[in-house]
């Protein structure tokens, strides 16, 4: 598939292939990461979620921490409704609960069968003086009517899945990555809030990009520096590269993995304190700015390369190639998103054409008396930004 990591050229980026490449994306979020993610939000809007349907459509109802972590604060969230339905042959489903739905089936399907769970309230059923996990457990228990028997297989994409997906307000998940694309269309489709787990290389997708110009996407708050752990099962006979995979925690370590969601959060309104143009040429600690006349262009189009996200002038008012990592820093008020440089398509819509053949290779470069290092905005995102001033600058 086209979604191969960017660079395979880590240690973590490999093991992502390989995860991907799995039968399965059998690779579980940790408790802690999606309770810290989701505190982001509440800290942004404390009402992210209140008297809202969740639905967390690639997830054990049990054994997966979306569902223990969204029924367990089901209460202080203050849910309408939370959604959790499963994947036929899931090796998770049933080990820390077991319904027994999941050998009802006929041959074809794989065992356990996918399930919807549906909870409308969880209440201090242990008598324990709070509301819990427990108690969602012993709720399931004694209410078999929670539970129906889903024919389609669990696919996300299955007519009872998306009839699911239309009663949710908010989907919220770690979907496989291999089908990441069409997850994201569909739910966007259907013009559902979200907030899922996913490769950081879909950043640049044609599928995914334009949604992120749109700010229809944009990245979470959590995973910054995209060093992701996560749980395999205990059987997974897989194999890691070194230091990906820790015995002693049962986590593998992944590079480049994100949130992405299109609920607010803070981070995403702070603006990125930048210094002049002139500041920069004097003062930046890179050096490939600092002592330079001026900020390279770009030899196919009208922009200058910012080679690090501190490096972007504050009072620039034309645009910008940036990093990729921009985006965990994107303040929508501060900037807008004009295009992918690495995509053709998008580029010519800017009436930008091509570096021509003569462009590409380093001899015929060498013969039109260019230097060997091509400037063209090879892996950046262009931007401008909306308010160019000197104020802005700290
Ligand atoms: C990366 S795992 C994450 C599991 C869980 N969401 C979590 O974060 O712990 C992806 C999950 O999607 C399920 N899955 C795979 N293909 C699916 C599909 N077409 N529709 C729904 N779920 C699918 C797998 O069984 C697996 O549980």
């Amino acid at each position: 598939m086209s979604n191969e990591p960017a660079a395979a050229s880590s240690a973590g980026n490999r093991s992502l292939a390989d995860a991907k490449s799995a039968k399965q994306d059998e690779f579980y979020t940790q408790y802690v990461d999606i309770q810290k993610e989701v505190e982001a939000y509440l800290e942004f809007d404390p009402d992210t979620f209140r008297a809202k349907v969740v639905y967390c459509n690639c997830d054990d109802p049990f054994e997966s921490n979306f569902f223990k972590y969204f029924a367990a604060n089901f209460n202080r969230l203050g849910l309408r409704k939370l959604i959790t339905t499963s994947y036929d042959g899931s090796p998770i489903a049933g080990a820390q609960l077991t319904f027994g739905e999941y050998d009802e089936s006929n041959s074809k399907r794989q065992k356990p069968v996918a399930v919807a769970v549906e909870i409308e309230e969880v209440h201090d059923l242990n008598g324990d003086g709070a509301t819990g996990i427990e108690d969602v457990k012993v709720f399931l228990e004694r209410n078999p009517h929670t539970r129906t028997r889903l024919e389609g297989g669990g696919d996300f994409r299955s007519s009872e899945c998306i009839a699911l997906l239309k009663e949710a307000d908010v989907v919220v998940t770690n979907p496989p990555f291999s089908l990441f694309k069409e997850y994201v269309g569909e739910i966007i489709a259907h013009g559902k809030k979200f907030l899922i787990v996913g490769p950081k290389n879909a950043i640049t997708y044609k599928e995914i990009f334009p949604f992120i110009r749109e700010n229809k996407l944009w990245l979470g708050s959590g995973f910054a520096n995209g060093n992701a752990y996560f749980s395999i099962p205990s059987h997974s006979n897989r194999t890691f590269a070194n230091g990906v995979f820790d015995e002693s925690t049962g986590l593998v370590k992944f590079r480049n993995v994100g949130w992405f969601t299109n609920l607010d959060h803070g981070r995403r309104h702070e603006r990125i304190p930048l210094m002049t143009l002139a500041d920069n040429l004097r003062f930046s600690k890179h050096k490939q700015i600092k002592g330079k006349a001026s900020y390279e262009r770009y030899e196919n189009f009208d922009a200058i390369e910012v080679p690090y996200v501190d490096a972007i002038p504050s009072d620039f008012g034309g645009i910008m190639g940036v990093p990729i990592t921009f985006l965990d820093r994107y303040d929508p008020d501060q900037f807008e998103i004009i295009a992918n440089g690495d995509d053709r398509d998008e580029m010519q819509a800017l009436g930008v054409l091509p570096l021509g053949s003569e462009y590409v290779g380093n001899a015929g470069r060498r013969k039109v008396g260019l230097p060997s290092t091509k400037k063209a905005p090879y892996k950046r995102i262009l931007i401008r930004a909306r308010h160019p001033s000197k104020e802005t600058a700290k």
